[in-house]
This record gives structure tokens, sequence and C-alpha cells, in this order.
């Protein structure tokens, strides 16, 4: 399976730099599935169904969500209907929409997923657990996670946990890419955090002026998404041909 996963896109500067690169993308990348987390599209965070039909239409296949996915109440109805969008699976059942989405490709079904970590996030199931549920159900199909978590430690053990039973754990939440791409001894492709799609001259996608007051000042300071410098961070894997590579662009 070829599988593209682009990292979290924020806002309308890392929405217009993907719509703006996909064809290259897609043509340096060939991919059987494009996955993007697309939970902080909107500038105030989270997204809206029409950011969602965009990002759909411009290429991706699946989007995922994760702490910010209700910030918009406008889509709770379509987080219900659509088949192309997941909030965490380890939510409560109860929550508007679902957490795995299936695509059926050349090579066979996807299931893609998005498990929220219980490390400094909002209160979630845990997600091992709920990882062992979705391996049961699907288990005809190629998995993939999307481990929306802080914790290196969280997303490091669920990788090894999950090694061999799913085709990839791909982390994200955290905004800055890692460089620990790789094949886990068991096959399973991963990569500790995906990093951000949106402004490089950022405190994670937020004006950097504005994260520096909040830090010096403990005022709540709002912050407003930057939109200069925007960058795509993506990984991409070949799981037959045992390639993985980070990508910055
Ligand atoms: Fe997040």
């Amino acid at each position: 399976m070829r599988v593209l996963f682009i990292g979290d896109i924020v806002g309308r500067a890392g929405a217009d730099r993907l719509k703006s690169n996909m064809k290259k993308l897609v043509s340096d990348y060939p991919s059987d599935i494009v996955v993007a987390n697309g939970e902080n599209i909107n500038p105030k965070n989270g997204i809206t169904p029409s950011e969602a039909e965009a990002l759909h239409f411009a290429g991706v296949d699946v989007i995922t969500l994760g702490n910010h996915a209700f910030r918009q109440q406008s889509v709770y109805a379509f987080l219900d209907d659509c088949p192309y969008i997941v909030r965490p699976a380890n939510y409560p059942s109860q929550s508007p929409g679902k957490g795995v989405a299936t695509v059926d490709t050349p090579k066979g079904t996807v299931a893609v997923a998005s498990l929220a970590g219980q490390v400094n996030l909002d209160p979630a199931d845990n997600a091992f657990y709920a990882a062992d549920r979705i391996v049961n159900e699907y288990k005809d199909a190629f998995i993939i996670i999307d481990f929306h978590a802080e914790a290196t430690s969280e997303k490091k053990a669920l990788g090894y946990y999950l090694d061999g039973r799913v085709g990839c754990v791909f982390g994200t939440h955290t905004h800055v890419q890692t460089a620990d791409e790789r094949f886990l001894p068991e096959g399973t492709a991963y990569i500790t955090d995906v990093g951000m799609t949106g402004s490089s001259e950022s405190v994670l996608g937020a004006k950097k002026d504005q994260a520096i007051a909040r830090f010096m000042t403990r005022a709540f300071v709002p912050l407003e998404q930057e939109e200069s410098s925007p960058e795509i961070n993506a990984v991409y894997a070949d799981t037959e041909k045992k390639q993985i590579v980070r990508i910055k662009l």
C-alpha cells in the first residue's frame, strides 16, 4: 500500500499551500490513499462542512481530526453523515461522528482511524484497548492509525503495541515533525509526529508574538493563526517497497 499522510493543516495558509501543491505531491508520491489531519483548518480551529468538502475535492480521501474535532458546531451532523471524516474512535460513542472510515482501493480496503492520546489531552478512553477493538473489527483491511497525542512516549508505545497488526501508526497533534520515520520490526510504518501544514514562522501555527506574550504574562492572550511562510509537512510510506520518507514542501 502507498500512503500519503498530510500533517495537521492549520488555517487558510495551510489549506492554500496544500491545494496549490497537491498535484506535485501526488505526482512525486503516487499513492493509493491520501489522508490529512484537518482539525485546525478553520481560522478558529476545528473544521466546517465546506472546509472538509474542499479538502476532499482537492484529493484528500480521508480527513482525520483530534481534540479540536468539535470546535465548530456546524460540523456535528456532517460528522455523522459524511463517510470520509473521522473523530477520535476512543471518544464516547454518543459523540458526533465516528472513529473509523473505510476506503476501497485497487489494493484492497483501507480503514483509517483516529485515536486520541491520554496524556495532557481531554479525557478519552484508553487508546490501546480502542486500537485492539479496531484491529479486531477491521482485520481484513489495511489499517492506518492517526494517533493524535501529545506525549512522544505514548506514541512510541502505541506504535510498538500495534506493530505488525496495522499498516501505519502516524502521530499528529504536536505540529513539530519528528525525524524518526521508520518501519518497526514487525513491519508497521511509523513516525512519532508528521508535523504541521501551516506557517513555518509561527508557534505551532499561532502568531509568535501572541504565543510569547502568553508564556511571559500568564494573561489570556487570544491566539490568531499566522499565515506567512506556509509549508507542508507530510509522510509517505510504500509498504511493499519498505520505503518511508518525511516530506517538507
Ligand atoms: Fe490537536
